[in-house]
């Protein structure tokens, strides 16, 4: 599968998000992390920030649920223009995430599930032949800018051998600490798709750093 980058604007000027992503452009994916206060500690953007993104960029928007009981805002993050919805294992009982993916599908976005470090690759089994994307997050979320995970390549690498068994198409997304030292690592342990907020939004020349990554994933 071909490796795709998503540029977290978690890490970008909101006060000029327009032409920020104008810096963007040579990226796959849009990575939006919405965080609630509670399921981490600390609070960033929802549903009309996804709309005016919407109205902004053609570039898919890959919308990464940091918050309790997800299934409560699938139809306005849908509705809002979200091509992929992820939801973490952790947020709910595990009737509420199925309800969340099943709801997803049948609005017609993309469904991913999310795990914490703490959360063992087996967790997506039963979701796995439903979905579009599995999620390893590489730091304990809730914060940009923190060093990758190493202890997560073995996650890594369990994940892509259950995603191997059992749904080939599903994508493997890793979130946290990816840099160009880091990104070689997480591919070849299995991921797909490589979210960067400071990697790529603290860097000057962005179209520089986004090549850089996609360079690391080879070396
Ligand atoms: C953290 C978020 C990440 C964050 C990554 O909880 O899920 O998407 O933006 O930031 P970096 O790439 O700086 O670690
Ligand atoms: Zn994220």
């Amino acid at each position: 599968m071909t490796p795709l980058i998503a540029p977290s604007i978690l890490s970008a000027d909101f006060c000029h998000l327009a032409q920020e992503l104008e810096t963007v452009q040579t990226a796959d994916w849009l990575h939006v992390d919405v965080m609630d206060g509670q399921f981490v500690p600390n609070l960033t953007v929802g549903v009309p920030v996804v709309q005016s993104l919407r109205k902004t960029t053609a570039m898919p928007l890959d919308v990464h649920l940091m918050i309790e009981k997800p299934l409560r805002y699938v139809e306005t993050f849908a509705q809002a223009g979200a091509d992929y919805l992820t939801f973490h294992l952790e947020a709910d009982h595990p009737s509420g995430i199925r309800a969340a993916v099943d709801l997803a599908g049948r609005l017609g976005v993309k469904k991913g599930v999310a795990l914490r470090p703490i959360t063992k690759a087996e967790a997506i089994l039963p979701y796995l032949p439903d979905l579009n994307m599995v999620l390893v997050m590489t730091v304990e979320p809730g914060f940009g800018g923190q060093a990758f995970l190493a202890d997560q390549l073995s996650t890594i690498q369990a994940v892509r051998a259950l995603i191997d068994k059992y749904n080939p198409a599903c994508r493997l997304e890793v979130d946290g600490g990816i840099d160009p030292s880091t990104i070689g690592a997480a591919f070849a342990a299995g991921a797909d798709t490589f979210v960067a907020g400071s990697a790529v939004f603290g860097q000057g020349d962005r179209a520089a750093a986004i090549a850089d990554l996609r360079g690391g994933c080879h070396g």
